[in-house]
């Protein structure tokens, strides 16, 4: 699908966004597996989170899906699904439920899109076989797997990339294994599997960076309500900081501080941005942003994010290029090699279009440089089926010297259906 963005004077609205694509796999994941009901609200309508909700339905599950964000799952036992599990674009998918699948009694083989298919699994595959299990993968690594279920143990494992996915997984699979399951983490990561695995009563603690799970966890399905995600509320703060004028609310947004780097480098940055309104659900944070741009738009210094900060803003980079480019010294990010291998090369695809929007853009092996105080020009690009991408580049439009044609702009539906429509509804 193509999509024709044209440029905005400012941005003004009051919006609520779909709940957060990392929560919500978890939810589905973990209700699944536990015992009793779990009714979860806000569920995330992006593809990627109704591909696990189809896997956990093809593994014998009952997942009701009452209204766009509502979901019932009746959790239990899972069984040998009738044919290959497809976790569609789905990293997050793969990744996480082959934890659970290395555990079960049967064997299964699940597999995904073109893109998907990919993208390295030796990074799962590697410790669950520590773990005991026996998984097979088109060179070692690749989908689809084959997952021959097996009775697992409990490992220390050191993560050698910081990766809440394969944390994840490993909890995952420590739920079924015998003895303790520890992971260490090199730098923090996204800490939702902790969270919710705590919410719904496992015995889990975590003391600087190793989290400790005990065997023999019995979860309990309950109440969830899964907050805005903030990584797609991204794309419009970046928006409404790249236009003068700007007035925004976004209401319900999750504010978890292993996340809220983004908030904390805009700020550092010189975005006017508020946090107002912070309260609890399921042991997540969750809050209202309001970001009101000054007459002259708001002035955004730009900087430079590595190490521990590169991991914690890993999915908002695409965006915030964008923003570099427009700031006033321009963004330089490095220790960014995980951006390879994301739903695209993420370094090539920002690069590609930043050049047919004749912008200057510097391309690392693990990172990337952009000057500041650039212009965009109107230009067609293509989201190469990268939904951030696809993403980003509508924010670059709306600040364009002419209207833009996004090729692939439906890939935005991964994570967020109702993007374009929102963008519609806030871009005066
Ligand atoms: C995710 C973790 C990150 C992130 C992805 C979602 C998660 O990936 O990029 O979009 O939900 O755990 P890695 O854990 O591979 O860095």
């Amino acid at each position: 699908m193509r999509e024709i963005v044209s440029p905005s004077k400012t941005i003004d609205g009051i919006i609520t966004l779909p709940g957060d694509k990392s929560i919500s796999h978890r939810y589905g994941m973990l209700g699944a597996i536990a015992g009793g009901v779990t009714t979860i609200t806000n569920y995330s309508t992006g593809a990627d989170c109704q591909s696990t909700l189809a896997c956990m339905a093809a593994l014998g599950v009952k997942v009701e899906r009452e209204e766009p964000g509502r979901v019932v799952i009746h959790g239990g036992a899972l069984r040998e699904p009738a044919k290959d599990l497809d976790a569609g674009n789905s990293g997050s998918t793969i990744r996480m439920l082959s934890g659970i699948l290395a555990a079960q009694s049967f064997t299964s083989r699940i597999g995904g899109d073109e893109s998907l298919s990919r993208r390295p699994m030796a990074r799962v595959i590697k410790p669950l076989a520590e773990m005991g299990a026996a998984i097979d993968a088109r060179e070692g690594t690749y989908p689809p797997l084959t997952i021959h279920g097996r009775k697992l143990h409990g490992i220390d494992y050191t993560l050698p990339v910081a990766s809440a996915q394969v944390k994840s997984c490993l909890l995952l699979a420590g739920l079924f294994a015998a003895g303790d399951t520890i992971v260490r983490e090199p730098v923090r990561t996204r800490d939702h599997t902790e969270i919710a695995l705590r919410a719904l009563g496992a015995d889990l603690t975590i003391e600087k960076r190793v989290i400790k799970l005990s065997a023999g966890a019995k979860l309990t399905g309950r109440e969830l309500v899964v907050p805005g995600d903030l990584s797609s509320a991204a794309f419009f703060l970046v928006a409404a900081l790249l236009l003068p004028e700007s007035n925004l609310v976004i209401h319900g947004v999750g504010l978890n501080p292993t996340r809220a780097a983004l908030l904390d480098f805009l700020v550092g940055a010189g975005a006017p941005i508020k946090v107002v309104d912070v309260q609890q659900t399921g042991g997540e944070l969750i809050g209202d942003l309001r970001v009101r741009a000054a007459k002259g738009g708001a002035r955004i210094a730009g900087g430079v994010i590595e190490g521990a900060m590169t991991a914690a803003l890993i999915d908002e980079l695409p965006v915030l290029a964008v923003l570099g480019a427009a700031s006033e010294g321009g963004l330089t990010v490095r220790d960014a090699g995980e951006l390879r291998v994301k739903e695209t090369d993420r370094i090539a695809t920002l690069e590609a279009n930043f050049k047919k929007m004749g912008a200057q853009f510097e391309a690392a092996p693990d990172g990337f440089h952009v000057p500041g105080r650039q212009t965009f020009h109107a230009a067609e690009f293509d989201s190469a089926g990268d939904h951030r991408i696809a993403m980003a580049f509508a924010v670059a439009a709306l600040a364009a010297d002419g209207p833009c044609a996004i090729e692939g702009a439906d890939a935005a539906s991964v994570s967020f259906p109702e993007f374009f429509s929102t963008l519609r509804q806030i871009a005066r």
